[in-house]
């Protein structure tokens, strides 16, 4: 059975990235007789010059059928006027919406050869291995109302943040699933002491953890979260949270790891294959120069491959080729290394060996 994959890379490092992916994702088709087919489209900005809009209706109807989405990033500064009727990033946003991927799945992982890579002591990063469960549909990002106002010659802006009570329990019920399998520890991140979200989303905790005994759960306040995840990062197993919380702690968590181009993504839905990205932007700094990190691309090509198409060993083999690369001293620019993207991605592919990943 072949399967088809959508990828949208978007803008800035965005292509170089999922080119990068999709060369190990041949790779381990090859050797499992997946057949891949893929068809490419646009999305944020190159959309936006192309099409006039950020995610068109035909691309999103493609990746409603698909079996599965990758992505590469979105924006850049050509189009963050402050005024622009349509943004890049609301492309990414009506996907997300689009899919109905309400889980964003974010594993932070500090590699032993990686360790020297973070600004942080060699003794807090030693057996770093969390998964932040990022609520992806609801919350601040989608909230209504969302406007400008203008009274009495004053501007004004409103968010808003809002959920119902089915937002928050299928995401923390999948959160608990994915504490119970790993070390059964679940940090429930909130504003509670503030926000009434946030009480709402404890409530809704405490019903599900009855559900779930052998997972040990706490409640924790994102403003201490923020301050723990650098001071013991280690302690944490799954962290679920609302969306834009897992938004900036995963960026914080990035630091752990040793760089903003490790780390992947899967967001997961009821239904459908998945979207698949990695969690950097689309690094307007670096990008054109084919010195991008395709790490955090070519493992959230792992994830694909687990969540999407259900190839667990394939999933493993990536992931393990990526460990070997960097264990035998194999850097990028942001890792403090000199390799290109191309090379760091054959890199990966001169290890990927399918025989018994374990
Ligand atoms: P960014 O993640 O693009 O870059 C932050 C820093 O990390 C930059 O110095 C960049 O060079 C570095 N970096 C990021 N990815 C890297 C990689 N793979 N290899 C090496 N270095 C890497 O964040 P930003 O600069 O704040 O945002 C730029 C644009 O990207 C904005 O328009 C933003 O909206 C967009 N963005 C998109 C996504 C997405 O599409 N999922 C995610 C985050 C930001
Ligand atoms: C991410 C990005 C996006 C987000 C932006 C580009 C909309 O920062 O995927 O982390 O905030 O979700
Ligand atoms: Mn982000």
């Amino acid at each position: 059975m072949p399967f088809h994959i959508v990828v949208l890379p978007g803008d800035g490092i965005g292509p170089e990235v999922t080119q990068a992916a999709r060369q190990v994702l041949d790779a381990a088709a090859a050797h499992y007789k997946l057949t891949l087919n893929y068809t490419e489209h646009l999305i944020g900005g190159c959309a936006i010059d192309q099409l006039g809009t950020a995610l068109d209706d035909a691309t999103l109807a493609e990746c409603q059928q698909a079996d599965a989405v990758l992505l590469g990033a979105v924006g850049g500064p050509k189009w963050d006027d402050p005024t622009a009727p349509v943004r890049p990033e609301q492309g990414l946003l009506a996907l997300r919406k689009g899919l109905g991927v309400f889980a964003n799945l974010r594993p932070v992982r500090v590699y032993p050869a990686l360790i020297d890579a973070s600004p942080l002591r060699p003794e807090k990063l030693r057996g770093v291995d969390l998964l932040v469960v990022r609520e992806l549909t609801g919350g601040l990002y989608f909230g209504q109302p969302k406007r400008r106002l203008e009274e009495n010659g004053r501007r004004g802006a409103v968010d808003s943040l809002f959920y119902w009570d089915y937002e928050i329990e299928r995401v923390v019920e999948l959160a608990f699933q994915l504490a119970a399998a790993r070390r059964g520890r679940l940090a429930s991140v909130d504003k509670a002491n503030v926000l009434e979200t946030s009480r709402l989303w404890r409530q809704i905790v405490q019903q599900v953890a009855q559900r779930y005994p052998q997972v040990q759960v706490e409640h924790v306040l994102v403003d201490t979260a923020a301050m723990r995840l650098v001071a013991s990062p280690a302690a944490f197993d799954v962290i679920v949270t609302e969306n834009m919380f897992g938004d900036i702690l995963t960026d914080e968590a990035a630091v752990l790891a040793g760089s903003m181009g490790l780390l992947p993504s899967a967001s997961l839905g009821a239904a459908g294959g998945g979207l698949y990205e990695p969690i950097h932007g689309s690094a307007p700094d670096i990008a054109g120069q084919g010195i991008a990190n395709p790490l955090g691309a070519i493992l959230s090509a792992a994830l694909l491959l687990r969540y999407g198409l259900k190839q667990e060993s394939a999933a493993r083999a990536v992931e393990q080729a990526v460990e070997r690369a960097l264990q035998e001293g194999c850097r990028t620019r942001d890792l403090g290394g000199s390799l290109s993207t191309q090379a760091m991605t054959e890199a990966v592919l001169e290890r990927l060996s399918f025989e018994h990943p374990s």
